[in-house]
């Protein structure tokens, strides 16, 4: 079973995504670490995100002990992810790795659940269960900001949103793999949904193709 997650930044995703895989033992994909991980091998070597080929070999030769990186996370890395990952060569780079997963997932798993943003559309669009994630501007602003402020970060309200609808925008309008619903998606709108609720919802609509 192939169950694909996008939506976003913030709907819950992730959260849904990893209780869904842990419940149904199936290997988990974060495909957003992908493209930090590459944001965050630049910035380490000091250039700057629209740097098209340096990030298109970084993507190539991808460092996975990024992925385990603390500063992964940041807002600043998450904002150069957005930026490269509009380039195609970055996309097409990461594909081969992701389809793997989900077609051989690791340590013997009968599935995968993978999260991001081109999944459904692009990734894996024979995955058996589609889920496009979202919640309300204000929502998710509120949640990544609480998050942040847990770490310890200093930011505000006003930052947070700002910050999270120019990255909904810019992935919503680049030309390659762009931020939508695929056609056969289930919607799933956690605005007024707390995780619990929310995870209650995706395992329905799980159970159903179970059962279909
Ligand atoms: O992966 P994505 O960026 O879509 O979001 P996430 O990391 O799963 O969730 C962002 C934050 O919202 C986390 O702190 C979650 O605990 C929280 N959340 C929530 O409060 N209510 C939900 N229904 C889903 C997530
Ligand atoms: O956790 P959050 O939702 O804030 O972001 P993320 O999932 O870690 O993704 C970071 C950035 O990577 C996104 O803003 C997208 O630009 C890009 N991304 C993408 O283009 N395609 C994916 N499948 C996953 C992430």
């Amino acid at each position: 079973m192939i169950i694909a997650m996008d939506g976003p930044a913030a709907s819950g995703k992730g959260t849904l995504g990893r209780k869904l895989a842990e419940k149904f033992d199936l290997a988990y994909l974060d495909t957003g670490a992908l493209y930090r991980a590459v944001g965050l091998s630049l910035k380490r070597a000091g250039h700057g995100p629209e740097d098209a080929d340096r990030a298109a070999h970084a993507a190539k030769t991808l460092d996975s002990d990024l992925l385990n990186d603390p500063e992964l996370r940041s807002e600043q890395v998450g904002h150069m992810a957005s930026i490269i990952a509009a380039n195609p060569v970055v996309r097409a780079n990461l594909l081969a790795f992701q389809r793997d997963f989900a077609h051989q997932p690791p340590s013997g798993k009968a599935g995968a659940v993978l999260d991001g943003r081109d999944i459904g559309t692009v990734v894996c669009p024979d995955a058996h269960v589609k889920l496009y994630v979202s919640a309300s501007d204000p929502v998710r602003a509120r949640r990544r900001l609480h998050e942040l402020q847990a770490k310890g970060v200093a930011t505000d309200y006003e930052t947070v949103l700002a910050d999270l609808l120019e990255r909904d925008r810019r992935d919503s309008q680049r030309a390659t793999a762009p931020l939508k619903p695929a056609q056969d998606a289930v919607l799933l709108d956690t605005t007024e949904l707390d995780i619990e609720s929310a995870f209650e919802r995706a395992c329905q609509i799980v159970d159903q193709w179970q059962r279909s």
